[in-house]
């Protein structure tokens, strides 16, 4: 451990943490651009987290991701609050300045868009179906209303959905649909921001509102092809992506943040889909 702070380090903590796959963007972003960084994975305790994760920036970390189950809980570690972080209610990146403090961030729904406007899939006035209610839909609202999408939002508990729409209905236009009405609508994208995928479900959503045109999305990214990929390319969608465009994107602002450089986003995303994930990645205990 002592060792490892002689490089300015960085680290994603979560609960659990083993799947991610930060560790294995940064550290490439990190060859690319030759910088003495290095990023770990830490597995932090539901108990004291704030502690260790102030512990960590004490031991002359620079910088951290945080994912679940904390995003919404660290709040109070930062003497500085992005507006789009402030805005998802959750921080998935903070930054360590020379004068100590902290600044908290979120990257996630930048990293989204950023994924949509990269691969050319997105259009202002599209109208956008967000399956989900919950953090990960949460997180990507702002960005898309920002730059001029419609957003719908349907949810297996429709009052969550009708909830997050009216929270959100000053930042653009953006309304609640029930599953039943879905197919009255015609969307241009559809992402699927349940956590269904972890137990290999999907949401139960009407077949035909998917199109040979329709983009399907799935932010749930655990394998190449999803169940609700699958799903999606069998009832007609010919344009189906994962979610790890995404997650590289929002490491890539995470990165601009502390380092100020934007990394090649695109090398970065073949060097994932060739390379086989490693078995056996260990993480720290704290
Ligand atoms: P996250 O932070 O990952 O978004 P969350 O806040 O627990 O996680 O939200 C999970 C979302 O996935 C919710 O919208 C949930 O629907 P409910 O509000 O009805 O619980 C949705 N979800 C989870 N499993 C699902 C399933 N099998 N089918 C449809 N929706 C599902």
């Amino acid at each position: 451990m002592n060792n490892l702070y002689e490089k300015k380090i960085y680290a994603v903590f979560g609960n659990p943490i083993s799947h991610s796959k930060s560790p294995e963007i940064h550290n490439f972003f990190y060859k690319l651009y030759n910088l003495n960084q290095k990023y770990i994975k830490i597995h932090l305790s539901k108990k004291n987290f704030l502690k260790n994760i102030s512990f960590f920036f004490k031991r002359g970390g620079k910088g951290a991701n945080i994912t679940l189950p904390f995003k919404e809980k660290v709040f109070s570690l930062c003497h500085e609050i992005t507006n789009r972080a402030k805005i998802a209610g959750s921080i998935n990146t903070l930054k360590l300045f020379e004068n100590e403090t902290i600044l908290g961030d979120n990257t996630d729904g930048i990293g989204f868009l950023s994924d949509l406007l990269l691969k050319k899939i997105v259009k202002r006035k599209f109208n956008i179906l967000i399956i989900g209610a919950g953090g990960a839909a949460r997180g990507i609202i702002y960005p898309l209303l920002k730059f001029g999408c419609n957003i719908f939002i349907t949810n297996r508990t429709f009052n969550k959905a009708k909830i997050l729409s009216k929270e959100f209905q000053n930042f653009g236009n953006i309304e609640s649909i029930t599953l039943k009405n879905l197919n009255q609508m015609k969307f241009n994208i559809i992402v699927n921001a349940t956590s269904a995928g972890i137990f290999n479900n999907i949401p139960l959503i009407p077949e035909n509102i998917i199109r040979k045109e329709t983009i399907c999305y799935d932010m749930f990214y655990k394998e190449k092809n999803t169940n609700f990929m699958k799903f999606c390319k069998n009832f007609g969608s010919n344009k189906v992506f994962n979610g790890i465009g995404m997650l590289v994107n929002q490491a890539a602002h995470s990165f601009f943040l502390w380092n100020n450089i934007f990394p090649n986003v695109k090398k970065t995303i073949k060097f994932l889909t060739k390379k086989k994930i490693k078995k056996n990645n260990k993480s720290l205990k704290y």
